[in-house]
């Protein structure tokens, strides 16, 4: 039998990481969790998103998933550690913000984070931020309603909140260009920020660099999975949706950016 790969955020925004996994294991099957009412995990303390990631996890581990995916880099901050010593025997993948990719673009040497409260004052997030201390400068943006106003727009087609929230968070960040004193690289530290890429785009132009870590994740998926015997045709995967919160959402937006019109189920844990 071929196990699922779980796949979880606190909403949406884990879809811009399982198109990067459909895309690099197509043969696979993927349960979707969006923990849609709980959430902005970014907005709240890290114990909320502790037990909500705590009861996820608990719910796919139920569903004999064979590897799980934490599509969120505010949970992954909060709760990986913990839980990879609560599954000792799981493969639990997390996903950060992209900061050593994007030293590795920017030529400017200033990189732009666009990220969750939560996230960007994690001691993991600190931890990461160190690694990189000297090889670039860093400009830090929480960048709270914003995963909210993405959800909303997915919903209603409207894009006014996301624009102007974009637009407002990356004018605070500076200024944006391939001049040497400009910064050149955005980091989307959070997986909701991905499917605003067309917004952010044109307010920031073609020479800025958006990097996120979907396509990494689902690499370090692929790495992770043991390769299995594969049939001579194999069956594309199956994605089951499944919501804590306005099952509509989810639906529309699996639609929208994965081209997929599966049925959401309504989770209640
Ligand atoms: N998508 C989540 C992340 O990557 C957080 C969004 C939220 O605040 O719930 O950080």
């Amino acid at each position: 039998m071929n196990r699922a790969i779980g796949v979880f955020d606190s909403g949406i925004g884990g879809l811009s990481v399982l198109r990067a996994l459909r895309a690099e294991l197509p043969h696979e099957h993927f349960i979707y969790i969006a923990d849609s009412g709980h959430a902005p995990y970014g907005e709240r303390d890290a114990a909320h998103v502790l037990a909500r990631s705590r009861a996820i996890v608990h719910h796919l581990v139920s569903q004999n998933v064979k590897a799980l995916v934490m599509a969120c880099n505010t949970a992954t901050a909060a709760a990986i550690q913990l839980l990879r010593a609560e599954h000792p025997g799981l493969a639990l993948i997390g996903v950060e913000p992209a900061l050593k990719p994007a030293v590795a673009f920017s030529r400017t040497g200033r990189i732009g984070v666009m990220a969750t409260r939560g996230l960007l004052s994690s001691d993991k997030f600190q931890a990461l931020l160190a690694a990189q201390a000297g090889k670039a400068t860093f400009i830090l943006q929480p960048c709270d309603g914003l995963a909210h106003a993405i959800e909303a727009s997915a919903k209603t087609g409207d894009t006014t909140e996301t624009i102007a929230l974009c637009a407002r968070y990356t004018s605070t960040i500076g200024l944006f260009g391939t001049e040497n004193d400009q910064i050149d690289t955005l980091v989307l530290g959070c997986t909701h920020y991905p499917l605003a890429s067309d917004q952010l785009r044109a307010l920031l132009g073609s020479g800025v660099q958006l990097v996120d870590n979907g396509e990494a994740v689902a690499r370090q998926a692929r790495q992770r999975l043991l390769p299995g015997p594969t049939p001579i045709h194999p069956p594309p995967g199956r994605v089951s949706l499944l919501a804590t919160g306005d099952p509509q959402t989810l639906q529309a937006a699996a639609r929208r950016w994965l081209s997929l019109s599966a049925p959401v189920t309504l989770l209640d844990i």
